[in-house]
């Protein structure tokens, strides 16, 4: 239970991407890796590990081998999750009397388990110094607002279905009318800078429910953004349990905005990866055949969470190729590869599985229903390697709380590990060498 309490308070602390990012920097900082920035130069030092980030939301780790960097062993997650952001003008008045903060939807949620329940601000501003201008985070880390239902008695239908509108239905209470124009004001408290020093913002609501553990003995847990937070979590614990490689480069990679389709600067779907994998061979003074030669031996986990079978809905899912909490770390497939595993990349990750004793299962689509995608086939896009699509089975994905199994943080974080502790040669296309 000692890494679910943990996963608790790092979930509990990044209540944005921008935060969890920030989190994740910590963890590697106090760990003795190094920050870089992507517009310095970079001269990377044999058995030293690094950080580096893009846009404060993203950020990429890796170890350089005492040895040859003649691979790549890389474990991607998202440090974003879908909520509401705050436009730009952000409060809108009714009839003189309620102030509402003016939001818009970030990525797909479930929208009605966000009503009645208190709710706080959250992420990133710019503010004015004395050399030009400068991103901090904020939160505001109280019970601020809440998105009152509509009584049952003004709405007699709405237990058997009810179409929620973003603009009419999801606007938060503020305030009473003495709250109008307070809402930049409180940013900027929680800043600790003056109104006018307030450039920009990307502001977010979230839930204030804690994580907690339940079930008859405590094999469950309901918490916020465990999609995809248990996985970046699992990612770092792993990436400073594992051993510093000989030879070959681990990698954690946990990227922004892949609730919108991973399309930004910063996403899975920019050069971010195939950047730092490049200026990674390049400081270590390899050529460009070398690289090549390096991803053709590499691996990628892309790690995002699955669904489990859902006890009301058994029906949602396969009836063979279904997955349930606690059973392991999920093994996804998609036959038009909107999930990256492939015979080979399976092959490879269930023999290091059952080599450890750490249990997998399997998860495909009811043939009838089209899944979403994932950062796998996304950043295979830009740097095509060898890729598994893995997640851990939960419930209720994209709520703003969710349900999964206390049991499987452990099978992840430990198989993980075992990737990351991992060897890999190459011998002709379809052939590995592992020891
Ligand atoms: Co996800």
């Amino acid at each position: 239970m000692e890494n679910v309490k943990n996963l608790f308070s790092f979930i509990e602390n990044s209540p944005t991407a921008f935060h969890a990012c920030a989190n994740l920097c910590k963890a590697l900082e106090d760990s003795g890796r190094i920050r870089l920035t992507e517009g310095e130069k970079w001269e990377l030092k044999p058995g030293h590990g690094y950080f580096v980030t893009r846009n404060m939301s993203s950020v990429i780790a890796f170890d350089i081998p005492e040895g040859e960097a003649d691979s790549f062993r890389m474990i991607a997650a998202h440090s974003d999750s879908p909520a509401f952001k705050v436009k730009e003008n952000a409060e809108l008045s009714v009839r003189g009397k309620y102030t509402q903060l003016n939001v818009e939807k970030y990525g797909g949620m479930l929208f009605a388990p966000w009503f009645d329940r208190p709710l706080s601000v959250a992420g990133r501003v710019v503010v004015r110094t004395d050399k030009g201008m400068e991103a901090r985070l904020v939160d505001v880390d109280r019970d601020l607002l809440v998105i009152p239902n509509v009584a049952i008695h003004m709405n007699r239908e709405v237990n058997d279905g009810f179409k929620y509108n973003a603009q009419t239905d999801m606007m938060p209470l503020f305030g009473d009318e003495t709250a109008k124009d307070g809402f930049r004001k409180l940013i900027a408290d929680s800043a600790g800078v003056p109104e006018e020093d307030i450039l920009g913002c990307d502001l977010f609501l979230y839930p204030r429910i804690k994580g907690c553990v339940i079930g008859h003995e405590g094999e469950y847990m309901l918490c916020p953004r465990l999609d995809d937070l248990e996985c970046a979590f699992a990612g770092l614990t792993a990436f400073l349990a594992a051993k510093r490689p000989e030879k070959g480069v681990n990698m954690l990679c946990v990227f922004d905005n892949e609730e919108v389709g991973s399309g930004t600067k910063q996403g899975a779907d920019s050069t971010f990866l195939c950047d730092v994998v490049k200026r990674i061979s390049i400081s270590l003074g390899r050529g460009e055949e070398e690289l090549c030669r390096a991803l053709a031996a590499s691996f990628m986990l892309s790690a995002d969470n699955a669904h489990a079978v859902h006890p009301n809905h058994p029906e949602k899912t396969d009836a063979e190729n279904c997955t349930f909490m606690n059973e392991g770390i999920v093994i996804k497939f998609n036959a038009n590869q909107r999930y990256t595993t492939d015979a080979v990349s399976a092959a490879f990750f269930h023999k290091l599985l059952a080599d450890k004793g750490i249990p997998c299962q399997h998860f495909a689509n009811r043939s009838d229903v089209a899944g979403g995608g994932t950062l796998g086939n996304i950043s295979g896009s830009h740097v095509s390697i060898n890729t598994v699509d893995i997640g851990l089975a939960q419930l209720a994905m994209h709520s703003p709380c969710e349900t999964a199994g206390t049991k499987d943080v452990d099978h992840m974080i430990g198989g993980m590990t075992a990737f990351y502790d991992s060897r890999v040669a190459l011998g002709r296309d379809g052939e590995f060498f592992l020891d």
